[in-house]
């Protein structure tokens, strides 16, 4: 495809690319060709720098990523208003919707379907609530149903209309089961389908308690295990205020229940040594982070996890027992 272009020095290449893309004279429709020892930028045609000399070349078009926006016919007006992105959790697609969306909702489900062929569910997503942390979710496409999804490539089932789970921790699942060492007692407390728990057990030789009041979660969590094989985890449904009263001292304690980990710090007490590392998720406003006040276990590191809303952002505090 024909474009504008300039052609410069590859030595010099990467500062005028910056001063370039700064003054959105960058074309990124087109890509950028290879030329010996010189590179030619695809520029807008008013690029208007005078130390450069413009001339026409035959480009190769960026092949664009393709979005479920592109297979809308919606007014400009709507289409600004629909999220850029969604939540894919296997075959089901969780999406957020502003209100005054609604009426399109059947639409928008459509053009998901046409962007992933193996999705068979579309919900959309008004919250989450209860004890049990599920998504109120309202299906626009398919049924209710179990799902495989696929982290850090561990085979694992999901059901968001049934356990609460959220695949924007994957990162986070893989940085705890990193830092742990074989051997090690881990719990992992609230531990819904058992995410954190079928990370840790794929990469080390560690006991797993996962304990979670949802029973549904914990039948997922016993299937995510046989169709991996896998022996180290005890999958217990209870809550923990109770079932820990009969499980062992723990090397490790993993707290994943954002809105109220820090009200259930006290339970694990009894179920800990000097030196038990403990990882708590909470959401807070950074200026209101806790304090770690409690007498028995030292502040070790505050990490944040990502945004949740524009003031408060969901953080990870690592301590140890003293
Ligand atoms: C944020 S979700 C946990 C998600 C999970 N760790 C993951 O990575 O997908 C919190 C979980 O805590 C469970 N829960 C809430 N109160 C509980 C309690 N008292 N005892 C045990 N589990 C509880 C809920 O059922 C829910 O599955």
């Amino acid at each position: 495809m024909k474009g504008k272009g300039i052609r410069i020095p590859k030595n010099s290449a990467q500062n005028i690319i910056n001063e370039i893309k700064r003054k959105n004279y960058y074309n990124n429709d087109l890509k950028i060709i290879d030329d010996g020892n010189f590179i030619i930028i695809p520029v807008k045609d008013y690029f208007s720098l005078t130390d450069y000399k413009i001339s026409e070349y035959e480009f190769d078009e960026m092949v664009r990523k393709r979005n479920y926006r592109d297979f809308l016919n919606l007014d400009e007006g709507i289409r600004k208003m629909l999220p850029k992105s969604y939540d894919r959790i296997g075959n089901i697609v969780i999406i957020k919707l502003e209100k005054n969306l609604t009426e399109y909702e059947k639409e928008i489900s459509e053009a998901i379907l046409k962007m992933h062929k193996n999705v068979r569910t579309v919900a959309v997503d008004t919250g989450v609530k209860g004890e049990f942390r599920i998504r109120n979710l309202k299906i626009i496409h398919g049924n209710v149903e179990d799902t495989i999804y696929v982290e850090n490539g561990i085979r694992m089932f999901a059901n968001p209309f049934k356990v609460y789970f959220s695949p924007r921790l994957s990162n986070e699942r893989k940085y705890i089961s990193d830092i742990i060492e074989d051997n090690e007692v881990v719990f992992d407390l609230f531990c819904g389908s058992g995410p954190f728990s079928m990370n840790i057990s794929r990469k080390r030789k560690a006991i797993i308690y996962s304990i979670d009041k949802n029973p549904y979660g914990i039948f997922l969590l016993r299937k995510s295990m046989k169709i991996n094989n896998i022996e180290n985890i005890i999958p217990i449904a209870g809550d923990i205020r109770i079932v820990l009263n009969n499980l062992p001292v723990a090397d490790r304690i993993i707290m994943d229940l954002p809105f109220n980990s820090k009200d259930f710090l006290k339970y694990v007490r009894n179920n800990v040594r000097s030196g038990t590392k403990i990882h708590m998720y909470i959401m807070s406003e950074r200026q209101n982070l806790m304090k770690m006040d409690e007498e028995w276990v030292s502040l070790k590191n505050i990490t944040e996890v990502h945004q949740y809303s524009p003031r408060i952002s969901m953080f990870r505090i690592d301590m140890e027992v003293k």
